[in-house]
């Protein structure tokens, strides 16, 4: 599906605690802008539901798990995220829904670009029809 990656990001394991990192353009193929993270999730929740027209992302289950369930118009996948060394790469133009969060779980997305409203699609029908426009 498109480009999704699944990025094993580096691990300094140590007797005192083990240690995680990623860098812009490094381990991750974009220059981070933005930090956020959704945390206190209610049990049986689901965020997202939308796709970004510019931004890529870049999302860890920091602590806990849950499901982030990508979708490009005509085929769907689900990626369970449980562990904090693997981050989850979502590119532009893919519709995405976080669901099944476990109690306590922490989700720590990166972004491309700042915050900005204009590069959100919430219609799931006006985003199959800009997919299908990029294929033709
Ligand atoms: P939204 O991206 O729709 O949440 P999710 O996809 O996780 O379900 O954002 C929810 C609200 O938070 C929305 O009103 C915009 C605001 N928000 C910001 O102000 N800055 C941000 O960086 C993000 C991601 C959201």
């Amino acid at each position: 599906m498109d480009s999704v990656q699944l990025i094993d990001l580096p691990k300094v394991l140590d007797r005192r605690g083990n240690l995680s990192f990623f860098e812009s353009n490094n381990q991750i193929p974009f220059k981070i802008k933005r930090t956020y993270w959704i945390y206190d999730v209610p049990g049986g929740e689901i965020r997202g539901s939308h796709a970004f027209k510019e931004s890529c992302e870049l999302i860890i289950a920091l602590s806990g798990s849950f499901d982030v369930i990508l979708n490009d118009g005509e085929v769907e996948k689900k990626y369970n995220l449980n562990r904090s060394y693997f981050g989850l790469y979502v590119p532009k133009m893919l519709w995405r829904r976080v669901e099944n969060f476990s109690t306590n779980s922490l989700a720590l997305i990166v972004s491309s670009i700042s915050y900005d409203e204009n590069d959100y699609i919430r219609d799931f029908d006006e985003f199959k029809m800009l997919r299908n426009e990029i294929k033709k």
